[in-house]
């Protein structure tokens, strides 16, 4: 799709429900995201999540699709060495029937990246705001604002692609810095927050459909206000993220 100029279309879901809807809408890509502590579970962050309760939503996600491409979380900590995240995303493909594995961060995890693909785990990476290391950042904030901290996204994203990345996720950074980055790997960059001119979009659920409680984030948009339905919301974004719609200036950095 990144060859043929096709825009890939990704959404969370955490049921069966809410993926089955998903899938007949033509979400290419679902994503079990770590999002779910805080949306389904009430949580301030995404820290708390476990390898348990990942299995569980993903397990129960795997059940709604039938053409989607199911994309699966590593929760915080169950990739903190080699071992550890072999194991580990060998379970949510085992138990949960993910497809691909996501997990956080840049050129430090390259040796952990290399020895799952060399495993024959597919691996999506994610860049930019890191909600797993909020504690460290201070804050959910726009990354990769000065030149230092963009060259250091787009040599992670080099790293990660040259590591075997299937895809990456890149949250929350400048939209000029997202389409260098597209332009510089061969491999889809899917944009949260990141300008219209990524590969595709993510959003979280939640967000689009107004359900997540308190302030929706800057890069999000309401789906549901002029759709009145959960699958003409989720139709709409298929077709806004394809004709490059959305994200908007409004939605960028
Ligand atoms: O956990 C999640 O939902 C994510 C998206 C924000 C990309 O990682």
């Amino acid at each position: 799709m990144k060859q043929r100029g096709e825009k890939i279309v990704s959404l969370t879901a955490y049921d069966a429900s809410f993926a089955s809807i998903l899938d007949q809408a033509g979400v290419e890509m679902i994503l079990v995201g770590d999002s779910l502590g805080m949306v389904v579970q009430g949580q301030s962050s995404t820290v708390p999540v476990t390898m348990d309760e990942m299995i569980y939503h993903s397990k129960c996600v795997a059940r709604g699709i039938s053409r989607s491409l199911l994309v699966v979380d590593m929760p915080f900590m169950s990739y903190s060495n080699a071992e550890q995240a072999a194991l580990n995303a060998a379970r949510l493909m085992q138990e949960g029937h993910a497809h691909m594995v996501k997990l956080e961060g840049g050129q430090k995890l390259v040796p952990l990246i290399s020895h799952l693909v060399e495993q024959g785990v597919p691996v999506c990476g994610h860049l930019g705001l890191l909600p797993q290391s909020v504690n460290q950042l201070g804050g959910y904030r726009v990354q990769g604002k000065d030149q230092a901290q963009a060259d250091i996204i787009m040599n992670d994203a080099l790293a990660l692609e040259k590591a075997g990345v299937s895809a990456i996720v890149i949250e929350c950074v400048p939209a000029a810095l997202a389409k260098q980055i597209t332009a510089a790997v061969n491999i889809p960059i899917i944009g949260i927050g990141a300008g219209v001119d990524c590969d595709g979009q993510v959003l979280v659920c939640y967000d689009m459909l107004d359900i997540t409680q308190g302030k929706r984030p800057k890069f999000s948009k309401n789906f549901i206000a002029e759709t009145g339905s959960v699958s003409a919301a989720v139709k709409a974004y298929v077709n806004a993220v394809k004709d490059m719609s959305f994200p908007a200036s409004e939605h960028s950095f």
